[in-house]
C-alpha cells in the first residue's frame, strides 16, 4: 500500500477521509495549516506536517522527500458569505492553491489526484436530482472558485496524460464518526445539523428555518446529507479506481434523496428527546430551493455501496459528538 498526501487532513472531511485511508492500509501524511483543522483531529498512524498550500518549498521537499502515490486535496476556505466579501481570499487559497499544488504533482511525477468539489458548482439548478452534466453555474465566489480548479485540474490532466484525477462534487456533509473519535469541530458552524444538534443541547436558544415558501412539500429547503464516512470511503474507492488504471472523472455525492428542513429538525427533537424553540424566518440570500443528487455514476462506475443512508443515524452520529465537544 502506498503514501497518500491528504491536504486538509485535520479538517471534518479530511480527518474522517484519512481514518478510512488508514483502515485501508494507506500511509497518511496530512499537510495542513491548522486554519480550521485540529491537531487532535489527526488520528495515529496518519502523520501531521503542519503547513501552509502557499508555502511551494516545503511541499515541494516533502513530496520529494515522501515520494507519495496520490494526492487527497481538501485544504480549502469554505464559508460562502465569506467569499462574496472577500473573493480574492477565495481565488488564491483555492484556486491558486490548487494550482499550484497541481504543479508541484505533476513535477514529483505524483500519477493520482482527487480533489474535493461542491454541489455550489451547480448554482440553483433547474432540474433536481442533478446529474453531472448539469449545467455549472455557481453563484458565489466560492462555487466558482471550485469551478476553476476543476478546470485546472482537467487541462492538466489532458496536457499531462500521466496525471489522473477524480473530482468529487460534496452535496451536504453531516455526521461524525460513529465510534465518536472525529467530528464536525468547526465552532462558527452555520450547517443546519449541526445548529440543531447545538439548539437541542442548549447550545444556542432556537434555531431558525430560513424560508417556508419554497415550492416544496412542506415550504422549506430540501438537502442531500450524506454521512461523512460513507464520504469518507469514496475517497479510498477513487483511489483505488485511479490505482486499477480506471479513467479520471467527476463525481456526485449524495444519496440520491433529500430531507426538509423540517425533517431534519424533527429528526434531532426525536433523536436528543429535547423540543428545542423554533422560529419560522425568511429565505437566506442565494439558497434554493432543492438540492439532491443523482449519484447513478458513482453507485454504477465505483460501485460504491453506502453504509449510512438513514437520516436518524446521521443526526444521531452528530448529536453525540456535539455532546462530546460540550464536555
Ligand atoms: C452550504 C453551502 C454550500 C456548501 C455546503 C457544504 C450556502 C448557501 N451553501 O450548503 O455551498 O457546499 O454548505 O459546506 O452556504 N437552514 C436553516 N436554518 C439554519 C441553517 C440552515 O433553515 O440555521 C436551511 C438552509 O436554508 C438550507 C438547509 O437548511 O435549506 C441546509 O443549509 P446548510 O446546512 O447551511 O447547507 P447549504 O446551504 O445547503
Amino acid at each position: 500500500m502506498g503514501k497518500i498526501l491528504v491536504t486538509g487532513g485535520a479538517g471534518y472531511i479530511g480527518s474522517h477521509t484519512s481514518l478510512a485511508l488508514t483502515q485501508a492500509g494507506y500511509e497518511v501524511i496530512v499537510y495542513d495549516n491548522l486554519s480550521t483543522g485540529r491537531v487532535d483531529a489527526v488520528l495515529p498512524p496518519a502523520r501531521l506536517v503542519v503547513g501552509d498550500l502557499k508555502d511551494r518549498d516545503k511541499l515541494d521537499k516533502l513530496m520529494r522527500e515522501e515520494k507519495f502515490q496520490a494526492i487527497i486535496h481538501f485544504a480549502a476556505s469554505i464559508v460562502v458569505p465569506e467569499s462574496v466579501e472577500n473573493p480574492l481570499k477565495y481565488y488564491l487559497n483555492n484556486t491558486s492553491n490548487t494550482t499550484s499544488l497541481i504543479a508541484l504533482a505533476v513535477k514529483n511525477n505524483i500519477p493520482n489526484f482527487v480533489f474535493s468539489s461542491t454541489a455550489a458548482v451547480y448554482g440553483m439548478p433547474e432540474k433536481v436530482p442533478v446529474n453531472e452534466q448539469s449545467p455549472l453555474m455557481p453563484i458565489n465566489p466560492y462555487g466558482r472558485s471550485k469551478v476553476m480548479s476543476e478546470w485546472v485540474i482537467r487541462d492538466a490532466s489532458f496536457a499531462h496524460p500521466d496525471f489522473n484525477f477524480i473530482i468529487l462534487r460534496y452535496f451536504n456533509v453531516a455526521g461524525a464518526d460513529p465510534l465518536g473519535r472525529i467530528g464536525q469541530s468547526t465552532p462558527d458552524a452555520t450547517h443546519l445539523i449541526k445548529v440543531a444538534c447545538q439548539a437541542a443541547l442548549g447550545l444556542r436558544e432556537s434555531l431558525s428555518i430560513f424560508g417556508t415558501d419554497y415550492p416544496t412539500p412542506d415550504g422549506t429547503g430540501i438537502r442531500d446529507y450524506i454521512h461523512v464516512v460513507d464520504l469518507a470511503d469514496v475517497h479510498v474507492l477513487a483511489l483505488k479506481f485511479l490505482e486499477q488504471g480506471k479513467p479520471s472523472g467527476i463525481y456526485n455525492c449524495g444519496y440520491g434523496h433529500g430531507y426538509s428542513v423540517r425533517e431534519i429538525i424533527d429528526a434531532v427533537k426525536k433523536v436528543s428527546g429535547v423540543d428545542f424553540k423554533v422560529i419560522e424566518t425568511g429565505r437566506r440570500p442565494g439558497d434554493p430551493a432543492q438540492l439532491v443528487a443523482d449519484p447513478g455514476k458513482l453507485l454504477n462506475e465505483m460501485n460504491w455501496k453506502p453504509k449510512y443512508d438513514d437520516i436518524e443515524e446521521i443526526v444521531r452520529t452528530a448529536y453525540n459528538w456535539e455532546k462530546k465537544l460540550r464536555g
